[in-house]
């Protein structure tokens, strides 16, 4: 086969953030201000944010992981609680719950999504008395967002409360029974929902997260819990306010502050969050068309509608031989997830591999290849015809 015409002048990551001059004009600015932690910017970010993704109310905190760790604290996790997740996640969806002492309960996933499959959770709840279970973590994984009106109804049967995790679909949606789009994170189905700025997402902030609800007690605990615990209402304080000074802690909560310098990258972020999508979505497409046809290949859901693509998943039998070659021509794909109970954290509190086999077998298969809104369609080919080199030198199909 000949070298290929094109070849990139940088390597090609999984996913990349896209810092711009306005982005740098921001957090100048934003560094020159009087306040370089907490001032008007969190306020603002966390307005525009909520605006974004139609809920009520947002708070900003320092990560993602601290996002589900905040909520699990507002939803009072218990020691001995029990939750159900996905094993096809990033581990702090289910770490969250141990923080609280809750236990965690995988349900395997629709390998047709990579999604948590609802059917399966049903069947689990069913198996046990009501009230076994407290909660439910259903992850938006890839950018595919997860029918929460199903999800909902499924939880109010069975009285579980609901966060959704959405690190991975800021302005995905999904399409509800009324023929609706009802976004990612827009609260009116999950009591919570989480978002991260890591750098591979859709909006960067460095290190950063989003709580969103619609819930107004929710909030205002959130609120506290993200700053120690401590709060400056005066309407809610137990004892007399003991003039301008005056804070009480009122729980036991934690320092999970965004700083104003990161949240004003974040609201400048925001600002190209739309574009970013659409490109997301353009360059999703355009592999799509060059990989339907493609033998030993297959697309984790293809052309769904509401797709945010943070990830784009192709699945093929011989997944290490494939992540070799590309890494050798500077393209650096990545796998998403090992299952989460094939930790060895998760294995010593008794999980084993074969408790979820779609799950362990969509591993075996996954990869995600570039997909960001500054890779160029040049770059996109190159990652195409690489893979269809590889493909196309005698390869075993996908089995
Ligand atoms: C699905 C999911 N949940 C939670 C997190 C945690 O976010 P953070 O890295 O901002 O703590 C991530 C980040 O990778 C994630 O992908």
């Amino acid at each position: 086969m000949p070298a290929p015409a094109f070849l990139p002048s940088r390597p090609l990551p999984y996913g990349r953030q896209n810092i711009t001059a306005a982005d740098v004009a921001a957090v100048t600015e934003a560094l020159q201000a009087d306040m370089l932690t907490q001032g008007p910017t969190v306020a603002a970010f966390e307005t525009a944010f909520a605006g974004y993704v139609g809920s009520k109310y947002a708070v900003a905190v320092a990560n993602g992981t601290a996002a589900l760790h905040l909520c699990a604290l507002a939803l009072n996790v218990q020691p001995g609680q029990r939750v159900i997740t996905s094993p096809i996640t990033f581990a702090a969806s289910a770490n969250c719950v141990r923080y609280c002492g809750g236990e965690v309960q995988f349900a395997d996933i629709d390998p047709n999504t990579g999604l948590v499959d609802l059917s399966l959770v049903r069947r689990l709840l069913e198996a046990h008395p009501k009230g076994y279970f407290s909660g439910f973590i259903p992850v938006d994984f890839a950018g595919l967002a997860v029918d929460l009106e199903a999800a909902r109804a499924l939880a109010d049967e069975f009285g579980l409360w609901i966060i959704e995790d959405s690190c991975h679909a800021p302005g995905g949606f999904f399409i509800d029974s009324q023929g609706q789009e009802q976004r990612c994170g827009n609260g009116r189905f999950a009591n919570l929902a989480i978002f991260s700025f890591h750098p591979v997402k859709h909006i960067a902030t460095g290190e950063g997260g989003m709580i969103t609800t619609n819930d107004e007690a929710l909030y205002r605990r959130l609120l506290r819990l993200r700053t120690h615990g401590i709060t400056r209402e005066a309407a809610t304080f137990a004892h007399p306010n003991e003039g301008g000074w005056y804070m009480e802690m009122q729980e036991l909560g934690y320092n999970y502050r965004l700083p104003d310098f990161n949240c004003a990258l974040g609201l400048s972020q925001l600002q190209r969050a739309g574009a970013g999508l659409a490109r997301r979505r353009e360059l999703a497409a355009r592999y799509d068309a060059a990989f339907a046809q493609m033998p030993g290949l297959q697309v984790l859901a293809p052309g769904r509608p509401g797709h945010a693509y943070h990830l784009y998943v192709i699945q093929i039998a011989d997944r290490k031989g494939l992540y070799d070659f590309l890494k050798n021509r500077q393209i650096f794909a990545q796998v998403h997830y090992i299952p989460v109970h094939r930790m060895p954290y998760y294995e010593s509190l008794g999980w084993r591999v074969g408790d979820f086999p779609l799950a362990e077998k969509y591993y075996a298969n996954c990869l995600s290849i570039p997909l960001f809104p500054t890779l160029t369609n040049e770059e996109q080919d190159y990652v195409v015809t690489c893979v269809t080199e590889f493909l196309t030198s005698g390869n075993a199909a996908l089995n």
